[in-house]
């Protein structure tokens, strides 16, 4: 007994939140990349898993690999074609080899909230672009909100002028390198779990993302402070196999769908309140947060926003002007 009850606690500690899956239930494997609780993705993870494990039950039955505890996210596109894990949610940020439609998400100073994006994604452009990927043989299954990131840096930034010089790990996305870039900056395109060591021992100078993320993998505290910038979106796109989920007999595939969506949505309305917690955290925990002046913050805008003129053909004007129009 005592070795079962060490193997389910070594199972629980390598990051399998709810692994309660029994003999002849179809498996559902979801691989991510961040903390598995106090996160807007951790958070909607275990809510799909919980429910699916519960309503489902004898069916089917989902197990959740937070923390790249199984895959990064390159690795896990692959392995949802080779049937290795069947539910992931890269952030839009790291399609870039599969689709250019998506940099759209990427342009900074795009979208001015979260009731914006989430006009923009629920409406009619928004849902025709979850099927961006299809002829790469993935389905999307829905949007799952983060929130918008923030620049922090080892020396403070009050001004784009102040990152002269330094060096910003960069997630897999060519316009954020161009938005770097349009700062005099380098960027460094380095995988989530690299970031940490990578700003500690100083291989980067800065990096950029949301409260949830920053506070999460502690960040603040290889930093000298972090800028509230609000500069661009961190959204993930819920991707599954399509030959997986054609597979799928006809009511477990509508069963799975349907759960997914609800489950996401009410995850959706949450994400702002988890990332405020975080930005309170980082404060609780020492950390800095340095807020902009309108004049500050306009310096910012006209830096990025050439930036936009560089994709538009790529995400194309009309795509542009409807995530704009989201934003009255
Ligand atoms: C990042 O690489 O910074 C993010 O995409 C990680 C995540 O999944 O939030």
């Amino acid at each position: 007994l005592l070795g079962a009850v060490s193997a389910i606690a070594l199972m629980m500690s390598a990051g399998q939140a709810l692994a309660d899956c029994d003999d002849g239930e179809i498996v559902i494997k979801f691989s991510h990349v961040t903390a598995d609780s106090g996160h807007p993705k951790g958070d909607a993870a275990r809510a799909i898993a919980e429910r699916i494990n519960k309503d489902m039950n004898g069916k089917a039955c989902m197990e959740v690999y937070p923390s790249s505890t199984l895959f990064d996210d390159d690795k896990v596109m692959e392995a949802l074609l080779l049937g290795d894990v069947q539910v992931a949610a890269p952030s839009l940020s790291k399609f870039e080899a599969y689709t250019k439609k998506y940099r759209l998400f990427d342009l900074p100073f795009l979208f001015s909230n979260m009731e914006s994006v989430n006009r923009f994604t629920q409406g009619p452009v928004g849902q025709e672009l979850l099927g961006a990927i299809e002829d790469k043989g993935y389905t999307g299954l829905g949007y799952v909100y983060n929130g918008l990131k923030h620049f922090s840096a080892n020396k403070p930034l009050m001004l784009p002028t102040d990152a002269h010089g330094l060096k910003f790990r960069v997630q897999t996305s060519d316009v954020a390198v161009a938005m770097i870039e349009a700062m005099d900056a380098s960027a460094q395109k380095l995988a989530f779990k690299e970031v940490y060591g990578a700003l500690q021992t100083g291989v980067v100078d800065g990096q950029e993302n949301t409260w949830s993320n920053i506070y999460k993998q502690k960040f603040f505290e290889v930093q000298d402070g972090i800028t509230e910038t609000n500069h661009q979106l961190l959204t993930y796109l819920a991707i599954t196999s399509t030959e997986w989920l054609d597979s799928l007999p006809q009511d477990v595939r509508e069963q799975f769908v349907t759960i997914f969506a609800e489950e996401v949505t009410a995850a959706n309305a949450k994400a702002e309140e988890i990332n405020e917690k975080a930005k309170e955290g980082i404060l609780a925990a020492g950390g800095t947060i340095r807020q902009l002046t309108p004049e500050e913050r306009r310096e910012w805008v006209e830096t990025m926003r050439p930036v936009w003129d560089q994709f538009e053909d790529d995400i194309g004007k009309d795509v542009i002007a409807a995530a704009v129009d989201a934003n009255s």
